[in-house]
């Protein structure tokens, strides 16, 4: 049995309690991915973490500041957000039905509206068209 040094055991105390204090993050993953012409294609039948009205997953374009969150709405349509707080900046966190900043507080609901401020716009909604082949294609230069 592998025995965790001290550093990676705080490490992993500290996500578990930051997990359970965000309502969880069982269904997040990262996957990296490239933009062609501007759009990011997935096939959907690979996003495991998409599935359920929770599903969420982090996508990682390759030479990007950030990444993109591509979440499941309510009605099985999925949304691509940008998880730059409008309000300064800072990286919201997927917490079940919401996105949250850890900054000061502002709440987005998972189709990026604002729930609650400081925020005063919607994160940024990348238009997302799903292909008859099972694809999903995130349009980057437009919005939704
Ligand atoms: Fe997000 Fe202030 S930066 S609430």
């Amino acid at each position: 049995m592998r025995t965790l040094p001290r550093r990676e055991f705080l490490a992993l105390g500290a996500c578990a309690v930051g997990c359970a204090a965000l309502g969880g993050c069982a269904s997040t993953m990262t996957l990296p991915v490239t933009s062609d012409d501007g759009r990011i294609r997935v096939r959907l039948d690979e996003l495991e973490g998409l599935s359920g009205s929770d599903g969420f997953v982090r996508l990682s374009p390759g030479g990007a500041a950030a990444p993109i969150y591509l979440l499941t709405l309510s009605d099985g349509s999925h949304a691509a957000l940008s998880p730059i707080c409008t309000h300064l900046g800072c990286t919201v966190d997927v917490a079940g039905q919401r996105l949250v900043c850890p900054c000061h507080g502002s709440t987005y609901a998972r189709d990026g509206t604002v729930l609650r401020g400081p925020a005063e716009r919607p994160l940024r909604r990348y238009r997302v068209t799903e292909a008859t082949n099972g694809e999903l294609v995130i349009h980057l230069e437009e919005g939704a």
